[in-house]
């Protein structure tokens, strides 16, 4: 497995570009299906979640192309509704099949996605929002077949704001017949992107961005082009990136309106930010401020997919500072990991206290998910000495090439390729 070497304490320094939202892309390339024909996406990232999902629009009969940052997708040849295990088990994302499959065939089988490194991830929301849309469901042995001869609007509503359970159901919704209302629905960023790529397909829908998302069922979409959001996630471990480093960055096509939370936190720990339309410039002189608590939990309040990064910079605040996680129950991964770099954080449950640490010390350290591991190489850019942090396969599922992008601000970070022995070449 590729391993990232960082020789750190360097300040980042210089201006990056932000890729597009992986996030955003995930559920597009899904909703792709809901139309027959070909598709133009731009500002597609080239990461590994998003070659995965294209890999199995192949299997489904798609055929796609991915060059620079645009993604060509013809739907027509799509020829079965059936996602095999193999697939559903190299994804989660994968989920968002459902949906979009369901209002194509009137049927879909997939399998349960099951827990992933950051917790149990149950799929009963996206089930019930389907079920009230008159789909039947049956589950056997992690199978499950969903059937709909007709897909009818209705109200549905969410017990908690699951993102990927609100894009389900809109999916499904957008040509069901008559009115679908979801309340307590999540108000991503990403969601209202969705909302925007369905409607430029012909959709009709309102709402994305509130609790209350109005989708009036239509009889046929259309393809079309489209750009995806910028990555508010990568913008984030930028910006973290260069506070732990006490260095100066400027981030361009962001959209800091989708940063508020991380904004408000950094300023407390005393970064300085300046935004201008999409460019975010970030700048730390001293030793950032310890932050009493910060609780992630939906958007727009702070991101848990934020929380392990800004804790690699409280680790190093003047001060101590308490970091509660409400969404996943598997997400404090990276903290032994941290603490072999010197972090002096204990865990209750599901909160984290940290104490602020004059220095952070190379050593290695194990990615354990996508997150967990971009917060490590931000402890590894900011520690005294040689970090290495191995299974970094993990990181790739989001940042198109994290290396690259920190070697552009001036880090010093490559990335170690095992050569195959000889048994590997013979097979
Ligand atoms: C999405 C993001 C992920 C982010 C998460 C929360 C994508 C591709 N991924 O994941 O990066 O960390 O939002 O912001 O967009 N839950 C249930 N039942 C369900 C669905 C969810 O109990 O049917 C629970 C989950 O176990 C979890 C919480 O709800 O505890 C949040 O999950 P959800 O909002 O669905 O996250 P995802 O869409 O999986």
């Amino acid at each position: 497995m590729d391993k990232l070497v960082i020789e750190g304490g360097n300040p980042l320094s210089g201006t990056i570009r932000i890729h597009g939202a992986k996030n955003a892309a995930l559920p597009i390339l899904a909703a792709s299906l809901l139309a027959e024909g070909v598709h133009s996406l731009h500002n597609v990232p080239k990461l590994l979640d998003i070659e995965t999902m294209l890999n199995i629009l192949e299997r489904l009969g798609c055929r796609c192309a991915h060059e620079e940052e645009t993604v060509t997708i013809d739907t027509s040849p799509l020829g079965t509704s059936h996602v095999p295990e193999d697939l559903m088990r190299q994804m989660r994302s994968s989920i968002f099949l459902m949906g979009p499959l369901l209002s194509r065939f009137g049927e879909v089988t997939i399998y349960q996605p099951g827990g992933c490194a950051i917790g149990e991830r149950k799929i009963d929301l996206h089930l019930q929002g389907l079920k009230q849309l008159g789909a039947e469901i049956e589950e056997s042995n992690g199978r499950i077949s969903c059937r709909a001869a007709k897909l009818t609007g209705s109200e549905v509503h969410l017990d908690y704001p699951s993102v990927g359970a609100t894009e389900n159901i809109m999916m499904a919704a957008a040509m069901a017949e008559g009115t679908t209302t979801i309340s307590g629905a999540a108000r991503e960023p990403e969601i209202q992107d969705l909302q925007n790529f369905l409607n430029q397909m012909g959709a009709q829908i309102i709402g994305a961005g509130t609790d209350t998302i109005t989708i009036q069922g239509v009889k046929k979409l259309y393809p079309c082009s489209y750009e995806v959001i910028p990555d508010r996630i990568v913008a984030g471990t930028v910006m973290i990136a260069a506070a732990a480093t006490r260095g100066n960055v400027t981030l361009t096509h962001t959209n800091a309106g989708h940063l508020t939370s991380l904004i408000h936190v950094l300023r407390r720990a005393g970064v300085q930010i300046t935004v201008c339309n999409d460019i975010i410039n970030i700048s730390c002189m001293g030793r950032p401020r310890a932050v009493e608590r910060i609780v992630t939990s939906p958007y727009p309040s702070f991101p848990t997919d934020l929380q392990s990064q800004v804790m690699v910079l409280l680790s190093l605040a003047d001060g101590f500072s308490v970091i509660k996680e409400t969404v996943f129950e598997g997400r404090f991964k990276h903290v032994e990991e941290m603490a072999r770099m010197g972090a002096d954080i204990s865990i209750d449950l599901n909160r984290a206290f940290i104490r602020g640490v004059q220095r952070l010390y190379g050593a290695t350290v194990e990615a354990t998910d996508l997150r967990a591991g971009a917060a490590l190489v931000i402890a590894g850019l900011a520690a005294h000495g040689t970090t290495v942090v191995e299974q970094a396969h993990h990181i790739d599922r989001g940042y198109d090439g994290i290396e690259k992008l920190f070697q552009k601000l001036g880090a010093r970070i490559s990335r170690k390729v095992p050569v195959p022995g000889p048994l590997d070449l013979a097979n």
